[in-house]
């Protein structure tokens, strides 16, 4: 299913709390990012708010889904994007993760990014890796063991990265 009336936009102060909403979802899922039952809500906070900024994907007035774009590393390492992606469960499935890949690969380059590197893409998270590799991720290598799956196991995970160096591909897709 399409969902046409679908935009991003940079997160207000009144989209906070759904945002967070959304992420605590993710976050108690406990199979894509690293959030367990250590981690306090002053980390969690932390983790979306201390540094970067977040863009959120609305159909009509309703956020449905956002991300989170800030360097992968600081200093000498701060010139590639790190981005992390939530969608509404109950929204997955109808194209607001590729809306919202697009719109974060068109803001590092207007930030000036030189590429984007995700460093934790759970080898499980099979919709996250295609949807990734359709829109010219690369998978850089994968990591045995990195992430520990709710019931204890460990899995691997997959480092996954574009370069922007280059010329926009859907500037000249457009021309
Ligand atoms: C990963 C995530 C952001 C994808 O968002 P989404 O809105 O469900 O994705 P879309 O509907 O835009 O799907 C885009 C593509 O991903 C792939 N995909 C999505 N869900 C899939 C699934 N369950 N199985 C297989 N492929 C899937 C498909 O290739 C799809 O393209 P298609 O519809 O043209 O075939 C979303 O599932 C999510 O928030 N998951 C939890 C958090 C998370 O994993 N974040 C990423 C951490 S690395």
């Amino acid at each position: 299913m399409s969902t046409p009336a679908l935009g991003c936009r940079r997160l207000e102060d009144r989209d906070r709390n759904t945002f967070l909403a959304l992420a605590r979802q993710v976050a108690d899922e406990g199979d894509s990012y690293p959030f367990d039952d250590e981690t306090t809500e002053g980390e969690f906070l932390d983790y979306w708010f201390g540094k970067g900024e977040i863009r959120v994907a609305v159909d009509g007035d309703r956020v449905v889904g956002g991300y989170l774009i800030k360097p992968n590393q600081p200093w000498r390492g701060s010139h590639v994007a790190n981005v992390g992606y939530v969608v509404d469960r109950a929204m997955r499935g109808r194209g607001i993760g590729r809306v919202l890949v697009r719109d974060s690969i068109a803001r590092a380059r207007e930030i000036g990014y030189r590429g984007i590197q995700f460093n934790l893409v759970v080898v499980s998270n099979v919709g996250a890796v295609r949807l990734y590799e359709s829109e010219g991720f690369r998978i850089i290598g994968t990591v045995p063991g990195i992430f520990r799956v709710k019931d204890g196991r460990y899995t691997d995970a997959h480092v996954m990265h574009m370069d922007l160096t280059g010329p926009d591909e859907a500037d000249s897709e457009q021309a």
